[in-house]
């Protein structure tokens, strides 16, 4: 079957094709058209510019997406439907739904965060149950067990900033721009990460939660009482700097890896993936994958190739290949004799004949866990 994936929950506008046979995934185009120009002279991601761009760029990348896979006939529209920015979820939701009923295929709403598990997914290789997946991205940092596909528990989040986001605020008080993330990874390299003692929030408590808005005051605390109130506009020197992105981005990889390895060991889990935005950092993957190797024996480590670590759709089209195998689909039939199909937000429940397509809503919020 081939998969049509939407993905517009952020900054990213990228439409994928992508095919499962017998033999496995294989992607026939994974289309991703970055806003990062536009936001950066912000500091962040404006919401309406977000979805401004979005509505500009979307049929171009679905145009773009089908020429390189070769105009394929698509069997399933699967379009991102939260957590994300309203605003940009809107104009992916609205278009996905347009598409199906012109196009008169099934359609059916991911969550977002089930995207960045399943990029692991995408390659084919084979991940045993139960799975550990630590999810790092720039709004979620979540710890989530899974015996088998579509059943997750949450075993911990952060309760304040998601560790994306900390590198993203970092970077600004070092004055390195937006996104912070692949910026503080690339000084990092240069830099030495014990030069500076900063917290590891939260790693000793008996919980798989996560804090880091106290590590990055801590990091805003450390770089006053050397440059004063208004360090950026001091103009940092480069050492300093290196410096602190690698003291800074040690600290948040030892916390990671911790609860992650406890959580393992815990739950005795066959597989630990990584996934998100931040599963991009080159030093997190590395130490990530030394870790389960030294400390979990009989546990496989696993993580998505880099370019499918941030916002793709691919990822939004493995998932609905594993639902609509589990018959999580309805059918429905309109006047028109119009055919098609939708998931509840609420995974654990299957639809009734009551849910629509048109219920496919955009929801910010939108959780994996109910
Ligand atoms: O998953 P993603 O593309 O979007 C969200 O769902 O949030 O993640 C974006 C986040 C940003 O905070 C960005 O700074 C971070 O991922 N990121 C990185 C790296 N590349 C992207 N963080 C650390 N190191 C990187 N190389
Ligand atoms: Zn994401």
């Amino acid at each position: 079957m081939i998969i049509l994936g939407i993905e517009t929950s952020c900054d990213d506008t990228s439409i994928s094709l992508v095919k499962k046979n017998a033999k496995g995934f294989k992607i026939l185009s994974n289309v991703v058209s970055s806003q990062i120009k536009i936001h950066a002279t912000y500091g962040g991601v404006v919401p309406n510019l977000a979805a401004r761009e979005h509505l500009k760029n979307i049929e171009p990348c679905l145009k773009q997406a089908m020429k390189e896979a070769k105009n394929p006939k698509i069997d399933l529209i699967a379009v991102t439907h939260g957590p994300g920015l309203i605003p940009s979820l809107l104009v992916g939701v609205n278009f996905a739904k347009a598409l199906a009923y012109n196009c008169k295929k099934p359609i059916i709403g991911i969550n977002h965060i089930e995207g960045h598990i399943y990029a692991n997914w995408l390659d084919n290789s084979k991940i045993e149950f139960p799975v550990l997946a630590l999810v790092v991205s720039g709004g979620h940092t979540q710890l989530v067990l899974m015996e088998k596909h579509n059943k997750y528990k949450l075993l911990g989040e952060t309760r304040d900033d998601a560790v994306g986001e900390a590198f993203d605020k970092v970077a600004k008080l070092l004055g390195l721009g937006y996104p912070g993330g692949p910026i503080i990874s690339q000084r990092a390299e240069k830099g030495n990460p014990k030069k500076f003692n900063l917290p590891r929030p939260m790693m000793n408590r008996q919980n798989f939660d996560f804090s880091f808005s106290g590590l990055k005051t801590a990091v805003l605390y450390e770089v006053r009482k050397t440059w004063g109130q208004s360090p950026v506009k001091l103009g940092l020197s480069p050492d300093y700097i290196n410096d602190m992105a690698a003291s800074f981005q040690q600290a948040a990889i030892d916390v990671l890896i911790n609860k992650t390895i406890k959580a393992a060991k815990k739950y005795k889990v066959k597989n630990v993936i990584l996934s998100g935005g931040v599963a991009a950092n080159q030093e997190l993957r590395n130490q990530l994958q030394k870790a389960v190797k030294k400390e979990l024996s009989h546990v496989s480590f696993k993580m998505p190739e880099i370019k499918l670590c941030t916002d793709n759709a691919a990822m939004i089209a493995a998932v609905a290949f594993y639902k609509q195998s589990l018959k999580l689909l309805i059918r429905e039939e309109n006047k028109n004799k119009f055919f098609c199909s939708s998931l509840t937000p609420n995974y654990k429940k299957k639809p009734t004949s009551k849910q629509s397509w048109l219920h496919i809503n955009a929801n910010s919020n939108l959780k994996l866990f109910t």
